[in-house]
C-alpha cells in the first residue's frame, strides 16, 4: 500500500497477476469437479484459493479469486467460462435491444463476494487484499464478440460506426464495474485493480474518445474511498499516458515497455507496477535473476514500484520459480536501500 502511495518502503513489494491460477497443484485439487463460475460463487473456495499463493510464495498482496465476468453473470447475462477458451456469451450484444440484459448490479447480487472478502480480510491479517474488476472496453469486447477475439471486429464496428450505442453500452458497463468494485471495498479490500486487458487494440485517438471518458469516471467515483487504484492493460505502450490520465494511482505496464521508459510516458504522481515477461520464467534461473534485477533497477526510477509480471502467470509456470523470484525481489530490493 505504501508503494502504491509512493511512500518509502523497506523492500519492493511483489504480487503476481493470476497468481492463484492453474499453475498451483493445490488449486487444481480444490477445483476438481467444480466449474470456474461455480467456484467464484462459493465463499469457502474463494477464501481457500485466494490464500494459496500467499501461503506458498509469501507475496505482499492477495488478489481476490474471481473473474472479470462474475458481475455480468450475477446480473443474469447467459455466459460460461470454458476451460482453455475463456468467457463465452450465449447471445452477443450487437444492437440496442441487447443492452436490456445489462441491468445495474446491486450488492445482493454478489453476496458471496461480500462474505468471501470479509473472511479473507480476517485470514490475511496485515497482508492487503486487492479487489478487481474488468474495465468497460474489455468487458464490451467479450459481450459484443461473444467470446475471445483477436481483432475485435464487431467491437470496433460498434465503436466506430454506432458511437451512441457504444456510449450507452460503455456507460452501463462502467456502472456495473463501479458497483462491483465498491462491494469489494465496502467489505474490506485494501486496493483495487481495473483490468483493461484488451484495450491495447485501440489507437490513442480512439482511446481518448471512446474509452477514457468511462474509465476516468470509474476512477473519479472511487477517489474518496481511500484505497489505491491500479490500472492495467496489455500492449498499451502507446496508451500509458492516457491511462495515467484516467486517474489511477498506479499504472500497470506490460513487458514491452521498460519501466524507466514508462516513467516518461505516464504523468507525474503515479506509481508503476510490473513488468517481467511471464514467459521469462521458463528460462534458466540465472536469466530470470538477471532480468528481475533489471526490472528492479528500472523500477527505482519510478516514484513508487510494485513488482509484478507484465501479464498473468502462464498455466505451465513452475511454482518453485515464482517462490524463488519472490524471495529474490524481497532480498535484492531490501539490500539496495
Ligand atoms: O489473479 C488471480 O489469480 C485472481 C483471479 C483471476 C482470474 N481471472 C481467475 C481465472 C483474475 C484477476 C482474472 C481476471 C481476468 N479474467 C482477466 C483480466 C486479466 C488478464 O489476464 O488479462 C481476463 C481477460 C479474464 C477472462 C478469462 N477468464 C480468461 C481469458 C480465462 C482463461 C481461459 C483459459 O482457460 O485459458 C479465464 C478463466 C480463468 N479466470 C481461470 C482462472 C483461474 C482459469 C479457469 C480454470 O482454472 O478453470
Amino acid at each position: 500500500m505504501r508503494a502504491c502511495r509512493r511512500l518509502p518502503v523497506p523492500h519492493t513489494p511483489v504480487w503476481y497477476m493470476r497468481q492463484a491460477g492453474r499453475s498451483l497443484p493445490e488449486y487444481l485439487r480444490v477445483r476438481e469437479g467444480v466449474a470456474m463460475l461455480e467456484a467464484c460463487a462459493r465463499p469457502d473456495l474463494i477464501v481457500e484459493i485466494t490464500m494459496q499463493p500467499v501461503r506458498r510464495y509469501g507475496v505482499d498482496a492477495a488478489i481476490f479469486f474471481s473473474d472479470i465476468m462474475v458481475p455480468l453473470k450475477a446480473i443474469g447475462v447467459d455466459l460460461d467460462i470454458k476451460p482453455g477458451v475463456g468467457p463465452v456469451i450465449a447471445d452477443p450484444i450487437r444492437d440496442a435491444a441487447g443492452l436490456n440484459v445489462l441491468r445495474p448490479l446491486t450488492p445482493d447480487d454478489v453476496a458471496y463476494v461480500t462474505e468471501a472478502v470479509g473472511g479473507l480480510v480476517g485470514e490475511l491479517g496485515a497482508t492487503p487484499l486487492i479487489g478487481f474488476a474488468g474495465a468497460p472496453f474489455t468487458l464490451a469486447s467479450y459481450l459484443i464478440e461473444g467470446g475471445p477475439s483477436k481483432n475485435h471486429d464487431h467491437t470496433k464496428a460498434m465503436m466506430y460506426g454506432r458511437p451512441e450505442l457504444w456510449a450507452r453500452l460503455m456507460d452501463r458497463l462502467a456502472d456495473i464495474t463501479l458497483a462491483f468494485l465498491k462491494v469489494q471495498i465496502a467489505a474490506g479490500a485494501s486496493a483495487v485493480q481495473l483490468f483493461d486487458s484488451w484495450v491495447g487494440a485501440v489507437a490513442p485517438q480512439d482511446y481518448r474518445e471512446s474509452v477514457l471518458p468511462f474509465t476516468s469516471r470509474i476512477f473519479r467515483e472511487l477517489e474518496g474511498l481511500g484505497v489505491p487504484r491500479i490500472h492495467f492493460g496489455v500492449g498499451t505502450g502507446e496508451l500509458l499516458g492516457l491511462m495515467g490520465e484516467a486517474g489511477a494511482d498506479v499504472v500497470g505496464v506490460d513487458w514491452r515497455v521498460p519501466l524507466d521508459e514508462a516513467v516518461h510516458r505516464v504523468p507525474p504522481g503515479k506509481a508503476l507496477q510490473g513488468n517481467l515477461d511471464p514467459a521469462l520464467l521458463f528460462a534458466p534461473w540465472e536469466v530470470v535473476e538477471r532480468r528481475a534485477r533489471d526490472v528492479l533497477d528500472r523500477g527505482r526510477t519510478a516514484e513508487g514500484h510494485v513488482f509484478n509480471l507484465g501479464h498473468g502467470v502462464l498455466p505451465s509456470t513452475n511454482p518453485d520459480v515464482l517462490a524463488r523470484l519472490t524471495d529474490f525481489v524481497h532480498e535484492t530490493s531490501a539490500a539496495g536501500r
